[in-house]
């Protein structure tokens, strides 16, 4: 029987809520990745010292036995520098949303101004601490992302000892932005290297494919598949598994989010599998975070095993992308 084996698998954005959710949800991704960037978007944010410390220990709770690095993120104010001193040992890298734009990012950022954001992102070049943003206007939908280009532009250049990372890219504009600023990096999902927009809306109304930024066209599929399936050295898994209860996805009004974390690495290994580029999966989950984060995550070896697979309907009342199909990989045991 084939298998293939992953080192440190890495999600490079993931967000584990808080509660019951937290508690039934983060064991999940602990099982099978050795860490994960945490977004910091809780009611209220995660925004003091005191709260990426309480959270972490949440976090830490919830794992209990499993070996799993969170790697804490602050969600993006216009912090001082002197703050930003003292948080820099507990986060990885501060989380940017435009205000209102995505599932509780209400206290955002209203406008790209950079004067007023300059002390804090001169602050965080110079502390090395890497900035993540949700990229998308408030545009009509689907030119949303494309319509952010011109903020990474101005970002990249005002900024350019800031890392940056373009999270969950869905488009091919995001895609051409990649080799054009060396400070600018990205992380792409699972779902966004197997869905468009047919999948969400196309036929009847796919709630479970539903997720901030919404799937796009044919074309910019193929842009992520290319440079994931190479894994462009710039480029990370990130899942952006975002759990939500069933009741708050298939209902009027559905929350914004796919839940990935127990059958990513099965259904990368099929992708990458189909497109006979299993070689570059280590790459694209774990050594390209690693390099691009200058993070050592300690030792995990998942070892996966080609056959049938059947996603389950839920997790804790939470319904998976593709929840009841048969996939072509599995886990088979991890050390
Ligand atoms: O679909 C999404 N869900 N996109 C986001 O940016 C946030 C996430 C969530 O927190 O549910
Ligand atoms: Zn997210």
């Amino acid at each position: 029987m084939k298998t293939h084996t992953l080192l440190m698998p890495l999600d490079m954005h993931l967000h584990l809520r808080d509660g019951v959710m937290l508690e039934n949800i983060a064991p999940l991704t602990a099982y099978s990745f050795s860490g994960a960037i945490i977004m910091p978007n809780l009611v209220p944010p995660v925004c003091t010292l005191k709260d990426v410390k309480a959270y972490k220990e949440r976090i830490m709770a919830a794992v209990a036995n499993d070996f799993f690095e969170p790697y804490m993120t602050l969600f993006y104010k216009n912090y001082d520098r002197a703050f930003l001193e003292d948080v820099a040992e507990e986060i990885t890298a501060i989380k940017l949303y435009p205000a209102g734009i995505t599932t509780n990012s209400e206290d955002g950022v209203s406008s790209f101004d950079i004067e007023e954001m300059r002390p804090t992102l001169e602050a965080m070049s110079e502390l090395e601490i890497p900035l993540c943003v949700h990229g998308e206007t408030d545009g009509f939908v689907m030119d949303r992302e494309a319509e952010f280009m011109s903020v990474y532009e101005l970002l990249a250049t005002s900024f350019p000892k800031l890392k940056i990372i373009m999270e969950h890219i869905t488009t091919k504009a995001a895609v051409d932005m990649l080799d054009k600023f060396e400070n600018l990096h990205a992380t792409i999902t699972v779902h966004h290297l197997l869905l468009t927009l047919d999948d969400v809306i196309g036929g009847m109304m796919m709630p479970h494919n539903f997720c901030k930024p919404i799937a796009k066209r044919p074309e910019d599929l193929d842009a992520l598949l290319s440079i994931a399936l190479e894994a462009h050295p710039k480029v990370m898994f990130g899942s952006d598994s975002a759990p939500h209860p069933r009741d708050k996805k298939e209902s009027c009004g559905c929350a914004a989010g796919v839940f990935t974390a127990p059958i990513a690495l099965q259904l990368l290994c099929e992708i990458f599998e189909q497109y006979d580029k299993l070689d570059n999966l280590q790459s694209f989950i774990s050594d390209n975070a690693q390099n691009i984060y200058g993070i050592c995550p300690e030792f995990k070896e998942v070892r996966l095993q080609k056959r049938e697979f059947v996603i389950p309907d839920t997790y804790s009342g939470v319904v998976p992308l593709y929840a009841g199909k048969t996939i072509n990989w599995a886990i088979q045991d991890i050390e």
